[in-house]
């Protein structure tokens, strides 16, 4: 669903090697975690998964589609919530779902159903007329969410998604997740929140300054000592 090979970017001219030839991939019905130190590369990969960015080198295929030669293509299967919701002050909840719904050329006849679906999901029904600009930041985050996923898409794309989110909101998206893996389909999410990780991914993987340091699952990556936490294993890689 996702394939990520000899990935690299850098930033200022290559005096900051963002990320480092980084190698992935990322099956079909796979929750997939994305553990690192902050500056580790993370936000940078996840851009260049979502077309926001161009690598300097390496390629991505999503759902079959190269993201650089059929970039319309792979969008079409993303669902991306960035880590700060980008949504339209200026626009209403009910105006910025429509417009990403027309984008994302979501049929007419499902789009209710669908808006509706989220807005009582997420308790944004009587908020939904308001303007964006008056919305706290979970409630941005929500809409952000709800925008992202109106049109189905089979690989989310998330960064950081729980972060401002209160622990009811944070429960459901945890559930829509394992749903949606459930159904064969796939989600990607960068987190700082290692219990969650350790409770809901299938594989994680943890980057450090750029490269890819550990992948596998849980079990995999305690190489048998079967006590070790997430905690524990992630400050051991991560402190050199
Ligand atoms: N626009 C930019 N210009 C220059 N350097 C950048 C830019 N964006 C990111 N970087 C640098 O690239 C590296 C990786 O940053 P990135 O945002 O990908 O990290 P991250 O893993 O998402 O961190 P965090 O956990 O804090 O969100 C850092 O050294 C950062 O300073
Ligand atoms: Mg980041």
């Amino acid at each position: 669903m996702l394939k990520i090979n000899n990935l690299s970017k850098s930033y200022n001219r290559g005096a900051i090697k963002a990320v480092d030839h980084l190698n992935l991939h990322v099956k079909p019905g796979e929750i997939f975690g994305f553990l690192g130190p902050n500056g580790a590369g993370k936000t940078t990969t996840i851009k260049m998964i979502v077309g926001l960015l161009n690598p300097d080198e390496g390629s991505i295929i999503v759902n079959g589609y190269d993201n650089q030669k059929n970039p319309i293509e792979a969008k079409k299967s993303i669902g991306y919530v960035p880590d700060t919701p980008m949504v339209y002050d200026r626009l209403t909840g009910m105006e910025y779902l429509s417009f990403m719904a027309d984008v994302y050329q979501v049929p007419s006849d499902q789009r209710k159903e669908k808006i509706n679906y989220f807005l009582e999901m997420f308790d944004l029904t009587d908020a939904v007329n308001d303007l964006i600009k008056s919305y706290s930041h979970g409630m941005k985050q929500k809409i952000a969410l709800a925008g992202a996923l109106l049109h189905n898409p089979a690989l989310w794309i998330m960064d950081e998604p729980m972060v401002g989110l209160d622990p009811k909101s944070s429960h459901l998206l945890k559930e829509l997740m394992r749903q949606h893996c459930q159904k064969g389909n796939t989600v990607f999410f960068s987190t700082h929140i290692l219990e969650v990780a350790e409770r809901l991914c299938d594989r994680i993987g943890i980057i450090h300054r750029g490269k890819l340091i550990a992948v596998g699952t849980l079990d995999e990556l305690r190489r048998g000592e079967q006590a070790e936490t997430l905690e524990n294993i992630f400050l051991e890689l991560t402190e050199q």
